[in-house]
């Protein structure tokens, strides 16, 4: 019923108006919205932060558009959309292995992603725009929105939730290939326990056994031997090396090794592989 009045209304609008464009925003987290919205031939085109008001308060906003050739498309019955992931998640997935618990993320992260920014270490090789607390609720806020499709990202803490240990996630999911990126960090004190390698071993097992992901590929700097070694454990491939392929946070220019793992890569044998609940 709402289907059909936003194409009827958006054809008026087309037609009769002359418009090229007819935009849609919702407040993040309404669901029904956007399902309203998608199947009536809106293309979803991102998260506009504190974009609307509501009550005085400013809130996240989902943002997508209409044009003629999507209301086209819906009328036909075909879908305005590229081909999904199968079984990929638009809302927090929670994990757990041996030693970990892979949760979404919180507001009150903010303190722990703050002291992630400032680690010599991650400043290298993993440098985020976190310079103060504002900047890290707001990114706890942002890593805890899944809605786009393109991203999952994971805390990693202890199993009763009492202390960071760092964070891992699968991002750029690319549809008609079935690819995505993951990429991972640790504080510092949690370093050394082979933590990095059992996270990522969890996601990716969670990604070909739920999803129909087929290729994640992880690129880390040549000179990044403990990342390179947890890619390894993980039974991510070499691939090659990208030949000066990404600014650091030194300021230079470094090659970075491409590895992945297919769906079809024998599973690394460990004890933790493929363990989450
Ligand atoms: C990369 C990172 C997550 C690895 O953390 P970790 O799981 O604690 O790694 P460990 O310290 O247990 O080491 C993992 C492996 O690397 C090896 N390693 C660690 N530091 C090394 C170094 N400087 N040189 C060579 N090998 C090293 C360890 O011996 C271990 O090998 P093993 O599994 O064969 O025993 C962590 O170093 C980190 O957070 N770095 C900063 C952010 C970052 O680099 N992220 C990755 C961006 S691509």
């Amino acid at each position: 019923m709402a289907r059909d009045v936003a194409r009827r209304l958006a054809r008026w609008a087309f037609d009769d108006l002359g418009l090229a464009r007819v935009r849609w925003a919702a407040y993040v987290g309404n669901t029904a919205s956007r399902k309203v919205a998608e199947s009536a031939g809106f293309v979803i085109e991102g998260t506009a932060r504190q974009g609307l008001v509501q009550r005085g308060v400013r809130r996240d906003a989902w943002l997508g558009s209409m044009l003629p050739a999507d209301l086209a498309r819906a009328e036909a019955g075909g879908s305005a959309h590229v081909r999904k992931i199968q079984g990929w998640p638009t809302e927090p997935v929670q994990l757990r292995s041996d030693r970990l618990l892979l949760r979404p993320s919180r507001g009150d992260d903010a303190p722990a992603l703050l002291a992630y920014a400032q680690d010599p270490l991650a400043g290298i090789w993993d440098p985020e725009e976190t310079p103060d607390l504002d900047a890290a609720r707001d990114r706890a806020r942002r890593r805890a929105d899944w809605s786009s499709g393109d991203i999952a990202v994971w805390v990693i803490a202890d199993p009763a939730d009492t202390a960071i240990w760092g964070g891992i996630q699968i991002f750029d999911v690319d549809a008609p290939s079935l690819c995505a990126v993951t990429g991972y960090g640790l504080m510092p004190e949690a370093r050394g326990s082979g933590y990095a390698a059992e996270a990522l071993r969890t996601v990716t097992a969670w990604a070909f056994t739920e999803t129909s992901l087929h290729r994640i590929a992880l690129m880390h700097a040549v000179g990044n031997a403990a990342s390179c070694a947890v890619a390894t454990a993980s039974g991510y491939q070499l691939e090659g090396v990208m030949r000066q392929s990404h600014r650091f946070g030194d300021g230079e220019l470094h090659d970075n090794h491409l590895h992945a793992r297919l769906r079809t890569d024998p599973a690394p044998s460990t004890a933790a592989d493929g363990a989450w609940s």
